[in-house]
């Protein structure tokens, strides 16, 4: 039996999963996210431990003999949070989180400094974790002094289940410290930003055993001696060993909180022009490129929160069949934008608003703006050197056919959706979980789903699209212009 563990923005999940990799049960506990200025956003890493407590309470509960037959565990995290630790592994202050860009002055700073893109391939982008810790070297000095250790959000929850400082590769990637074509800390970066290696957990492949389960919490939930917890991985690299996006030309569309389009390369494949993330995959010698949306499910969340109607309902009142894109066009950058413009400053916008501009034309606006933003990062990742035929979907957005039908229309490329079943980093967690107690290879292990279902672009609208998204584009200077 094997444990996957993902430690998401809006809560843990915790997934049982067999050795013939059947899914046993999955359980979660709700998190919050705290928001005290406008930019910011932070999480208390006790609020993991007890949403992950919570999460495997209900396993428990739930299947207790396999719970208690747990050989191996593996963890996914939201990527890139800056959680500072004492000498005495004391939290130091709330944990600032992937989505947070009040360090947009400090990322610009570092990303000058030809060194940061050159050695990790990527931009220094304000959610990344090397800026966070620059604002905090700045604005909280007593703070920066006391930090032993810099840990990302699962590393912290793997702390609390081994005693270990450990990380592995395709979460650090995302630090702006890592030298991601040798898989390395840079001691250079490092000290740019005022620290060493030293304040930085050791490295192993995700697919290596990283620490032991401590005796203490095997015996609270019943397990034996020795269960091994895997290095893991971040969130998105995690999905990937799911969707068993590990090989060249494998590609995944992911509509959570953030959305990402995130494609398998074999080689180190950097090119931070074009604002794609180049990081280290979760498997050994392989690495993947990404494009990130800020807000994904997170930007019909909030409108759902204004209307005061459930995001379902919404989506549901749009109906099945697609629609052709309206007047009123929507930029979904209600947290600014990573890829393709590195902007924290930029906010989201409805614009071409009529009397006529009802709920529906809005919910329809939200959507189309994602997709949109999605065809942002395709064409992004094109021209990093990647070219993408079909993507699988998954995420709590791609319960939404319209939504998938609106994606592939706007991407020109069908969607496919997995058959039944939970494929996303909670099931590649325990998967990377799997491997390093077993051993197993990882390619045999990190298979795709069968497709159930493929959404073909609705070439009907294929110029009606084309159109919209050209205006949408047309709005982002405009709207910078107008926020600088
Ligand atoms: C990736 C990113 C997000 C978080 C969400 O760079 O910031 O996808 O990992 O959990």
């Amino acid at each position: 039996m094997y444990l996957g563990l993902d430690l998401g923005t809006s809560g843990v999940k915790a997934m049982l999963m067999d050795g013939n990799q059947k899914i046993i049960g999955a359980a979660h506990g709700a998190l919050d996210v705290s928001r005290p200025h406008s930019g910011w956003s932070e999480q208390v890493p006790a609020d993991w431990i007890r949403a992950t407590e919570e999460a495997i309470a209900g396993l428990q509960a739930a299947h207790p003999s396999e719970l208690a037959a747990v050989k191996g565990i593996g963890l996914s995290g939201q990527m890139h949070g800056a959680t500072l630790l004492d000498k005495h592994d004391q939290v130091l202050r709330p944990c600032i989180l992937w989505n947070d860009t009040r360090s947009h002055r400090e990322a610009a700073a570092l990303d000058a400094d030809p060194r940061f893109r050159a050695i990790t391939g990527n931009i220094v982008f304000p959610g990344f974790t090397a800026p966070k810790l620059s604002w905090v070297r700045n604005n909280e000095p007593e703070i920066f002094k006391q930090i032993r250790w810099v840990l990302l959000p699962k590393d912290y929850l793997r702390l609390w289940l081994s005693g270990e400082h450990m990380s592995e590769m395709s979460d650090s990637a995302g630090t702006s410290w890592l030298d991601t074509g040798t898989r390395k800390w840079s001691s250079g970066l490092l000290a740019a930003t005022d620290l060493e290696e030293k304040q930085m957990p050791d490295l192993v492949e995700g697919t290596d055993s990283a620490g032991t389960l401590s005796h203490e919490l095997a015996a609270k939930w019943g397990m034996g001696r020795g269960v091994v917890i895997a290095g893991g991985a971040g969130d998105n690299a995690a999905s990937a060993c799911g969707m068993g996006t590990v090989s060249e030309g494998a590609a995944f569309v992911s509509l959570g909180t953030s959305g990402v389009l995130f494609a398998a390369n074999s080689s180190y494949l950097p090119n931070p022009e074009s604002a794609v993330h180049a990081f280290c995959h979760a498997l050994p010698n392989t690495w993947h490129q990404m494009g990130v949306i800020l807000s994904a499910t997170d930007a019909l969340n909030w409108y759902s929160g204004i209307t005061g109607k459930y995001a379902a309902d919404l989506t549901q009142e749009l109906g099945d069949g697609l629609r052709a894109p309206g007047p009123v066009s929507f930029l979904p950058y209600l947290s600014g934008e990573r890829t393709p413009h590195n902007d924290a400053a930029i906010r989201g916008v409805f614009a071409g608003l009529g009397h006529e501009s009802e709920r529906a034309v809005l919910t329809q606006a939200v959507l189309e703006g994602v997709s949109f933003a999605f065809r942002d990062n395709f064409e992004a990742l094109k021209s990093a050197g990647t070219s993408i035929s079909r993507v699988t979907a998954i995420g709590g957005g791609s319960r939404s056919l319209y939504w998938l039908k609106s994606i592939a229309t706007a991407l020109g490329v069908p969607v496919d959706i997995p058959a039944d079943g939970d494929f996303g980093a909670a099931f590649g967690a325990a998967r990377l979980g799997l491997i390093a107690e077993s051993g197993a290879d990882p390619v045999a292990v990190c298979t795709p789903p069968e497709t159930s279902r493929t959404i073909e672009p609705d070439l009907a609208l294929t110029a009606e699209y084309e159109a919209a998204y050209q205006r949408y584009r047309s709005l982002y200077p405009a709207i910078a212009a107008l926020v600088a």
